[in-house]
């Protein structure tokens, strides 16, 4: 054994997207010393005892030392929290999915505990043959795995008149990626047959809000999924346990849960929710409507106020997060000055369809202030503008679709700040 010659040290990590990364130099952060008693050369406790057997831990949790990475609110946004948010804590993860403990929240009418065997998807209205799906049925059909982001039309809202909550979780966490299983929507639309003049379909929830949106039926024939997994096990009863719909690149708004009910229609139909909310007021007092679509957007997620920099200069790994509705992140250019020179990223993992994208970017950091800027690039050419290119066209009365740049500054001492340049 001693003679097997041990291996040069990899000098480099290699990207998934076969970029070189040297190996860094580092030395302890330091920044927390802990308990000698439970260091070398002294013998852990955790190595003095048996622990846990197997089955103990039945449904398996973080440890006790990550109690901090939790889904968290704001309160003064929303005056309770049955019409709420919480948010996901995207400073503390890393890869492109989210566990599904903690995937951001957001309910008009708090959480619906439905019951699998008494709930019942219904199809009517322009069909041949309206029908009525226990979960059993549902859960016969073919069905699909696919990866989605799922963001709020509000994330990043807040952000719009300027640098206003203090955290990656707060200003970008309205946003989730997992994979789904379900079955497409259009094999339910088949199996009710569609009438000529089948051009809308209206999404109901079992929760007390009974929330609705309109989808127009090309996006309901592409992609959309009725789902009833995430990351392998059934939904969670927050984002919409037994049955959620699943509209990929989408504001999530339309994405219903606890899915009691599709109506087939010629025409969206105009509810409150769409007529007074879920449009973008415009500064000449004109509003966008059928703003559906998730524009490319990404955030860096460490450093980042909630995760400041531990260590005084020298090596340091910038993280973040990229997606688009419009299909897959093409990159993601990062500025460690505000905007006036750009490096590009290394996007690492998969890089699925309208799915979270992991991207890094290690550079030696010396000691000097930062402003740390990243802007994707999607397939379709597009680029995540600025803030106040977004406001020049769309003014600042809109509380939805907030894709602009943000910048965090990082002090000398490593905490970090956000704000905004122009
Ligand atoms: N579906 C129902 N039935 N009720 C709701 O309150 N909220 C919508 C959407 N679907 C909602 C709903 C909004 S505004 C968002 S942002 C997403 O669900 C959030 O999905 P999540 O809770 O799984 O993150
Ligand atoms: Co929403």
């Amino acid at each position: 054994m001693t003679d097997t010659p041990i291996p040069n040290r990899r000098r480099f990590l290699i990207g998934a997207g076969g970029a070189l990364v040297a190996a860094p130099a580092l030395a302890n952060s330091g920044a927390s010393p802990g308990n000698p008693a439970n260091q070398p050369p002294k013998v852990p406790e955790w190595s003095q005892f048996l622990g846990d057997g197997v089955a103990v831990r039945a449904y398996g949790k973080p440890s006790e030392h990550e109690a901090h990475v939790i889904r968290r609110d704001v309160q003064w946004l929303t005056a309770s929290r049955e019409s709420s948010v919480s948010f996901t804590p995207i400073h503390a993860l890393d890869g492109s999915i989210t566990p599904n403990g903690l995937c951001f929240e957001r309910h008009h009418a708090g959480i619906a505990e439905v019951d699998p065997v008494d709930h019942r998807l219904m199809i009517h209205g322009l069909v041949d043959k309206p029908l009525i799906f226990t979960m059993e049925d549902l859960m016969r059909l073919p069905r699909v795995n696919v990866p989605y982001f799922c963001e709020c039309a509000a994330n990043s809202g807040m952000e719009w008149r300027g640098a206003q909550l203090n955290g990656a979780q707060f200003t970008h966490g309205m946003v989730h990626c997992v994979m789904y299983t379900g079955t497409p929507l259009r094999l339910l639309l088949e199996m009710a047959g569609l009438k000529p003049n089948a051009e809308w379909l209206l999404l109901e929830g079992a929760d007390a809000a009974a929330m609705t949106r309109s989808v127009p039926m090309q996006k309901a024939l592409d992609d959309v999924l009725i789902a009833w997994r995430m990351n392998g096990e059934m939904l969670r009863p927050e984002n919409g346990y037994p049955v959620r719909a699943v509209i990929p690149g989408w504001e999530a708004n339309m994405w219903v849960k606890w899915l009691r009910r599709i109506a087939v229609g010629d025409r969206p139909w105009y509810h409150r929710e769409e007529t007074s909310k879920y449009t973008d007021l415009m500064a000449d007092g004109n509003a966008r409507k059928f703003t559906f679509v998730m524009d490319a957007k990404s955030v860096i997620t460490s450093p980042s106020p909630q995760a400041p920099i531990n260590h005084a200069g020298g090596f340091t790994v910038l993280s973040g997060l990229a997606w688009s509705g419009r299909g897959r992140i093409a990159g993601v250019d990062v500025s460690l000055d505000g905007g006036r020179n750009w490096q590009h990223a290394r996007l690492d993992g998969p890089v699925w369809d309208k799915a979270l994208t992991r991207f890094y970017f290690e550079f030696d950091w010396d000691g000097r202030p930062l402003l740390l800027q990243s802007r994707a690039t999607d397939e379709t050419g597009y680029v995540q503008p600025t803030k106040d290119a977004l406001r020049a066209v769309r003014g600042e009365n809109s509380i939805y679709h907030q894709n602009g740049i943000q910048t965090w500054h990082v002090a000398p001492s490593g905490e970090v700040e956000n704000v905004e340049v122009s």
